[in-house]
């Protein structure tokens, strides 16, 4: 079957499967009491990981798809500082122990939009309730376009190991129309400052399928970004989702790119990021042949959690800040989306969540088919039922949706063992569509699968 044809049938929207279920399938029957039990659960000495969620830029990209906003005022940045800290102190206690951490991420938004002394407020609070230590890997976004002056000492002071600096596109046509203007220089700039306070691994996001962008805009941003020596790269496909993100309607007056043309972008981007020397992982990621995510892939060592691909494997995910999710051996809990309803909780002394979904023996089972299928495009369906001491016959719709995948070329079948072929790549979210009970075919809510 040729590629329109291909795309005709499968081009759907699906879900990035950064969790399963996936957030479109939480709901208010987890709250915060639900969180508080979950969080007491906790055995003493589980390893845990933390993500902060900062909801702040300095301005906004029309194309962005996250959860932040422009806020300016210096007391509305500490009231929100302080309300982290008060969570942080309120999610310890009811832990009751502290915890060994593995990884902490901060994200956004864009973190650094909190004056450093806020952020170090933050981190100190972290510090005091868990167990962070000099093996805990620190992360963080950086928006290249406003890293502050004194970016170096702060980024050594939290410790920060990884940093991760938004590219998107550097041709003026698209930065114009998604309302991001970005050099080349000030990118590599922002990485040796990144680099020199320490981080030992740096990453640049690329986006395809943005309105403007075309084959030769993407191959000139990776000659770009190919000298400033990235150890990893994400390209995402543009999620053009509106109805849940108002400032995307900013784009409609643009031709977005169809699906045949976010294709050819992906293919030739990720033909050129292999040319390069950088290893494929899973949907979007690229990394140097001795990072260790590189490494890791092909082996259980490479998971997938809402940050994307990561080499995490705390069983434990803490989620502070507005809209946070966090992941526990029982469920998902996410905290309210908006700043400030997320203030309004933490200041009435109660924790911020309002939705979530506890796991089944067979949504754990499916997660895990779902994961292997993401991150190592291939996975023994059997094996997996078999050590989770399930049976492999509750999985029985699944094989029905695989046929067509399989009789137009996306993926092999030998018994219960499914791989993604080389045609199939661009499809895989299609393919753990297949092993998703709870998906919706009349719902829309999410991006574009291709
Ligand atoms: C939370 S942003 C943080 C980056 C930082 N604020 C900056 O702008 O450099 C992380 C990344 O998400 C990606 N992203 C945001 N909105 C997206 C969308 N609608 N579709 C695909 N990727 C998106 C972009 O690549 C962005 O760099
Ligand atoms: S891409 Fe970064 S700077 Fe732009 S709106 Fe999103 S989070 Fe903010």
């Amino acid at each position: 079957m040729d590629t329109f044809s291909l795309l005709a049938r499968y081009d759907r929207r699906l879900p990035r499967y950064t969790s399963y279920p996936t957030a479109a399938n939480f709901d208010t029957r987890v709250n915060a009491r639900t969180y508080r039990r979950w969080l007491g659960a906790i055995p003493e000495g589980s390893a845990a990981s933390l993500y902060l969620h900062v909801p702040f830029c300095a301005s906004l990209c029309w194309f962005c798809g996250c959860n932040t906003s422009v806020v300016h005022s210096v007391g509305a940045l500490e009231r929100y500082a302080a309300a982290m800290v008060a969570e942080i102190e309120r999610v310890a206690a009811a832990i009751g122990h502290r915890l060994p951490v593995r990884h902490v991420h901060w994200g956004g938004g864009t973190p650094t939009a909190l004056p450093a002394p806020l952020m170090q407020a933050i981190d100190a609070a972290l510090r005091r309730h868990f167990m962070i230590d000099g093996a805990t890997e620190i992360a963080i976004e950086l928006d290249p376009r406003t890293l502050p002056a004194t970016a170096e000492a702060d980024l050594r002071a939290l410790g920060i190991g990884r940093a991760s600096l938004g590219v998107q596109d550097f041709s003026p046509l698209v930065q114009e129309a998604i309302g991001r203007h970005q050099s080349v220089a000030e990118t590599r700039d922002a990485a040796t400052v990144a680099r020199v306070a320490g981080a030992r691994s740096i990453n640049l996001d690329l986006v395809y399928g943005l309105p403007q962008q075309t084959v030769a805009s993407l191959e000139a941003t990776i000659a770009s970004v190919l000298e400033i020596e990235p150890d990893r790269i994400a390209l995402y496909g543009y999620a053009h989702v509106p109805w849940m993100q108002k400032r995307q309607a900013v784009l409609a007056g643009f031709d977005l790119p169809d699906a045949a043309a976010r294709l050819c972008q992906q293919t030739r981007a990720a033909a050129m990021l292999v040319e390069a020397g950088y290893r494929r992982i899973g949907l979007d990621h690229f990394a140097k042949p001795d990072d260790p995510m590189a490494q890791a892939r092909g082996t259980p060592r490479l998971r997938r959690n809402f940050q994307g691909y990561t080499l995490d494997d705390a069983a434990v995910l803490i989620g502070f800040g507005a809209s946070a999710i966090s992941a526990l051996p029982q469920g998902y809990a996410q905290n309210v989306t908006r700043t400030i309803e997320y203030l309004d909780a933490i200041e009435t002394a109660t924790l911020a969540t309002a939705r979530g979904i506890a796991r089944t023996a067979q949504d754990d089972l499916r997660s895990r088919i779902i994961e292997r299928l993401m991150c190592d495009l291939t996975v023994d369906v059997a094996s997996i039922a078999d050590a989770a001491g399930m049976d492999g016959a509750t999985l029985d719709d699944a094989w029905p949706q695989l046929e067509p995948l399989e009789t137009d070329g996306l993926i092999r079948r030998n018994g219960a063992v499914v791989t993604i072929t080389e045609a199939g790549w661009p499809f895989l979210r299609c393919v753990a569509a297949c092993f998703d009970q709870y998906l919706d075919p009349q719902a829309s809510r999410h991006a574009a699968a291709i």
